[in-house]
């Protein structure tokens, strides 16, 4: 006998979504596709040597972190994340650090300590899916601010902010935005707080890639200019995503709760790791390790940038991110990257079309491409491939 599972679900499991709206599995692509779609660092740099003997050389000197204990975390990692951010300018007291199953549980901490059915949520438009993952089950209205080359646009967000009620939260990526690769500009940093702070709206802070900048450091975090901003870190991006390691820094009236809903949702994140990790990111190799990173993203960028002009042209505009994972196209004319992904798939070339990363998934002429986990050839056999399906597919779509 079946149960009856329509009558018990609750009624927030309607709001749940997979990764991307997009099913990648049903898109009509050829063996030897080009995938676009990757946010994560290339197989070949992941230092899997590297972190098992540290997870090794952990595990001899302290058998007991396979035990119970530390629901915030190794105080060792705590004290290197608090000291990595104090040179990015950002003050902060490693009790201040909780360490999360990557930023994505850090999203998910913060919008159980926040958010109640029928509450404002501001975010970028663009913004970052996943967290549009964590809100949406909570059953509240989520606005999307606009970004224009310096990030978020003042005006606009101070009209969000004003409004009643005031919104619970502003979820922002200010450094090499995921999607766009815009950054906010210093100035505007500045300006971010201070409207914050003048109406009252906590800044949740996501900053995955802010280490991985391509020819200069970016601005200090938010976090730098106002201590009560909640600041979101993660090694996904800069060691690997498998490990599951990110941080949350936090007020410290938000602390206590937050370790309470972290041990609610997991106990602890793994103690071994953790101690690895701390190792790993408190030696000269990960230095060693930042650098080649960051000048082998800058070198697939360019070469994916400069493809992209030879093959689109006019129909299409973008601008160089100044790090991070990600190129943003806007294709010309009233299209919608979504209905054109399948002929692209066909084509053997795949992106996240614009529509996975506004809040009401409107049609959009933008496509995410990340560029990371390709190696140079496929960069360039993915941009010809895009290039053509898209060509054609602009004529075709273009009024005779
Ligand atoms: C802006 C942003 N936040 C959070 C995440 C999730 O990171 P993690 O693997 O640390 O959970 C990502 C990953 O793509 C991201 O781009």
């Amino acid at each position: 006998m079946r149960l009856e599972w329509e009558r018990v679900l609750a009624k927030r499991v309607a709001a749940f979504r997979a990764c991307t709206r997009t099913d990648f599995s049903q898109l009509p692509c050829p063996p030897g596709t080009i995938h676009f779609t990757g946010g994560a660092p290339p197989v070949e740099c992941l230092p899997a040597e590297t972190i098992s003997d540290a997870l090794v050389r952990a595990w001899h000197a302290e058998p007991t972190a396979l035990w119970y204990d530390e629901t915030d975390g190794y105080e060792g990692l705590r004290v290197a994340i608090a000291d990595r951010m104090r040179q990015r300018g950002a003050r902060v007291d490693p009790g201040q650090v909780l360490i999360t199953q990557g930023a994505q549980q850090a999203i998910d901490l913060v919008a159980r300590l926040l958010l109640e059915p029928g509450d404002r949520v501001v975010v970028e438009g663009p913004t970052y899916f996943g967290a549009l993952q964590v809100f949406e089950p909570y059953d509240v209205a989520i606005e999307a601010v606009p970004l224009d080359e310096a990030g978020v646009v003042l005006d606009r967000l101070e009209d969000a902010f004003r409004r009643e009620p005031r919104p619970k939260l502003f979820y922002t990526v200010p450094t090499f935005q995921n999607p766009a690769g815009v950054t906010l500009s210093a100035e505007r940093r500045s300006a971010v707080v201070q409207l914050a702070a003048r109406y009252g709206v906590p800044i949740v802070e996501d900053d995955p890639y802010g280490e991985l900048w391509y020819e200069a450091p970016p601005p200090p975090p938010l976090r730098a200019y106002w201590e009560e901003v909640l600041f979101i870190g993660t090694f996904s991006k800069t060691l690997a995503p498998g490990l599951r390691l990110g941080w949350l820094v936090a007020p410290p009236r938000l602390m206590k709760p937050l370790i309470d809903a972290k041990e609610a949702a997991d106990i602890q994140s793994d103690r071994l790791l953790q101690r690895a990790v701390a190792a790993v990111v408190t030696s000269p190799w990960y230095e060693a390790h930042l650098r080649a990173a960051r000048a082998e993203y800058a070198e697939r960028c360019r070469l994916l940038a400069d493809a992209l002009s030879h093959e689109l042209g006019e129909l299409a505009r973008w601008s160089l991110p100044g790090g991070g994972f990600f190129l943003w196209v806007t294709l010309t004319g009233e299209v919608d990257a979504a209905t054109l992904l399948p002929r692209c798939a066909e084509a053997g070339v795949t992106y996240v079309p614009g529509s996975e990363f506004y809040p009401e998934h409107r049609p959009s002429p933008s496509l995410r491409l990340g560029f990371t986990t390709l190696g140079r050839d496929e960069l360039l056999r993915g941009a010809e491939r895009l290039g053509r399906a898209l060509r054609r597919l602009l004529t075709e779509a273009r009024p005779t």
